[in-house]
């Protein structure tokens, strides 16, 4: 299996070690426009082989897409992330040429390649993919509720004083702030509703922390954060290579379902070797619908910016 990684930055550089130190795949191709920036990770992160105990070899590139020939999947981090007190919406002038870009020479080289797009704003990143690359809709994925997904089990976990393997919880609809939808009342600590655990208050502000998990961790660092978007890659690349049918919320584009068309949004959808190989379509409460379609609102009037650069 070889996996190409576009974007050398901190994202991408994570990717590239969760997906070695997993141990499951052959090659990872780093891919940047520095001069050397690729290399230069990869050549580090090889270093960490002996260390680590992984055979996965890690090769880097500036810019040289031939050297991506053949990848199963391709994951794009690259554009600009974003800075305190922005919102995602806000890259999608520099970001949109850039995952175009990108995503040519990706198909170019890898035309039966799985696409994971982490680019924000990534929905509308999602729906760019799908407008200009041809590709069918099963080997697009946007990675967002699967980062969103971990951000709320790890409040859900910080709010009920257990550990986040304890618990299970979700996070569909948009890659934003105010788009999220946790979906508290899915959320579980060994098989109990987490409701049970929590007053109605913690309830509402482990949702409300979890919205604005990005936007936190951007005031804290100056910068967005790299090692969870790093992780929840990793584990859908795991997922496609080892075939796992493993359920994890993605940006997918809808056809119908949740009541959408023509908009890629974060759903629960089983991933295999095929990509996004079913939705599933599970019953919301009538709050969480009309969230669901607020948010959809949202990503559709910022999908709509596309046509204007
Ligand atoms: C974040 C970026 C990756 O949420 O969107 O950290």
């Amino acid at each position: 299996m070889k996996v190409t990684v576009v974007g050398a930055g901190a994202v991408g550089a994570s990717c590239a070690e969760y997906i070695a130190m997993k141990n499951f795949c052959s090659e990872v191709v780093l891919v940047d426009i520095k001069e050397g920036f690729a290399e230069g990770k990869a050549m580090d992160l090889m270093q960490t082989a002996s260390l680590n105990g992984f055979d996965t070899k890690i090769t880097g590139t500036t810019g040289d897409y031939s050297k991506t020939a053949g990848s199963q999947i391709a994951v794009i981090t690259s554009g600009i992330p974003r800075k305190p007190g922005m919102t995602r919406e806000e890259l999608i002038g520099i970001n949109a040429g850039i995952v175009k870009e990108v995503t040519s020479n990706l198909v170019q080289h890898s035309p039966d390649v799985i696409i994971i797009v982490v680019s924000n704003p990534m929905d509308t990143m999602a729906y760019l993919v799908h407008k200009t690359s041809g590709l069918p809709k099963n080997r697009i994925i946007g990675m967002g509720g699967a980062l969103d997904s971990a951000r709320f089990k790890y409040r859900l976990a910080e709010a009920m004083g257990c550990p986040s393997s304890d618990v299970d919880g979700m996070v569909i609809a948009a890659h934003s702030d105010t788009g999220m939808v946790p979906l508290m009342s899915k959320a579980t600590r060994n098989g109990v509703p987490a409701t049970a655990f929590l007053s109605e208050e913690q309830q509402n502000s482990v949702v409300e922390a979890t919205k604005v998990g990005g936007a936190t961790l951007t005031k804290l660092l100056g910068t967005s954060a790299w090692y969870a978007p790093g992780a929840a890659v990793s584990v859908i690349v795991q997922a496609i290579a080892c075939d796992q049918k493993k359920m994890i919320p993605c940006s997918v584009m809808l056809e119908g379902e949740y009541g959408q068309s023509d908009i890629c949004l974060g759903v629960p959808c089983i991933i295999g070797a095929n990509g996004i190989e079913k939705i599933v379509e599970i019953e919301l409460t009538e709050a969480e619908k009309e969230k669901f379609a607020t948010a959809a609102n949202a990503v559709r009037e910022v999908n709509g910016d596309l046509k204007n650069l």
